[in-house]
């Protein structure tokens, strides 16, 4: 059985616990950890098998544990991940607009190869990284739109330093809030865009892969539209998504997809697709 530590017990971590718990994904939680103390309490109440609380993120990877899954933020991604890899364990990143950083990027990915380690990046809440992977080297244009309700970008960094005056409050019909690149999306959107820095590193990189964000009062799904071209031809996707109950930023698919991934990652069996 692998063992497991986990890194952020919010949404999408106490969805995953669960899945542990529950046998879906065969392993065993071993360790947790939040900065928030009260949200590690609340999700060990809700496990029948009851994992350590550690006091700090890199005492999850001191321990004997074979993956540690960060469920958490891009600042966590940052503190960690490298004493994870240094620690010789693998380690899931959800919150993957952190690797759009490339001095991040290229510490990582050298430690992988320096300590025979791999991180894994779901594909989150979009579908169709495996078609952008396999025809990657004749991309030559890659976009994305994303379609939320206001209150799904409430928080964003962008609305701080928009000189645009947006108030998402006020928005009555579909409006664009944003229009660039993903490299400066996933830094004005930390908590919504992740699924723009898995396209980008996927594909043609984050200074070229378009990035609409659109608010609409009227949807209550997270919409993804990509558009890829190329000398392969034509790949076009939407993903409608429900949003997760307990937070409205995360899709469902983005939480179904990281215990998909563990899943693999902890069972010997027939591996399908790319
Ligand atoms: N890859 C994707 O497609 C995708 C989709 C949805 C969400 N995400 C990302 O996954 C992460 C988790 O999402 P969520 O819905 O569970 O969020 P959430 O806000 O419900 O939970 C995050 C938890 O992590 C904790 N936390 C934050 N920073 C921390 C740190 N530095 N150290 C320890 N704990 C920390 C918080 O206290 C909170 O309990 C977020 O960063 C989110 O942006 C990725």
């Amino acid at each position: 059985m692998k063992r497991i530590g986990l890194l952020g017990c919010g949404a999408m971590g106490t969805q995953i616990a669960l899945a542990i718990d529950s046998g879906q994904i065969p392993a065993t939680l071993t360790h947790i950890f939040d900065e928030s103390k009260e949200k590690s309490a609340l999700l060990i109440e809700k496990l029948a098998n009851k994992p350590e609380i550690v006091e700090n993120s890199h005492l999850l990877s001191s321990n004997p544990v074979d993956i540690v899954v960060e469920a958490a933020s891009q600042d966590a991604v940052r503190d960690a991940s490298l004493s994870v890899l240094q620690n010789k364990k693998d380690l899931l990143i959800m919150s993957v607009g952190a690797l759009l950083d490339e001095s991040i990027y290229d510490i990582l990915s050298d430690a992988c190869k320096d300590f025979k380690k791999t991180i894994y990046l779901p594909s989150g809440a979009i579908a169709g990284l495996d078609g952008i992977k396999s025809v990657k080297d004749e991309l030559e244009s890659v976009s994305i739109t994303t379609t939320k309700h206001p209150r799904s970008l409430k928080g964003a960094k962008f609305f701080e330093t928009s000189s645009s005056d947006i108030n998402l409050d006020e928005i009555n019909s579909s409006t664009v809030i944003f229009d660039g690149i993903a490299k400066e999306a996933v830094s004005l959107f930390p908590a919504n865009i992740n699924v723009a820095a898995l396209l980008s590193l996927t594909g043609i990189g984050s200074e070229k892969t378009a990035v609409k964000i659109i608010a609409d009062p009227n949807t209550d799904k997270n919409t993804h539209h990509i558009e890829a071209r190329g000398k392969f031809g034509k790949m076009t996707l939407t993903i409608e998504n429900h949003p997760d109950v307990n937070n409205p930023k995360t899709s469902r698919l983005a939480i179904l997809s990281a215990i998909e991934t563990l899943r693999k990652y902890c069972s010997d069996d027939i591996q399908i697709g790319t």
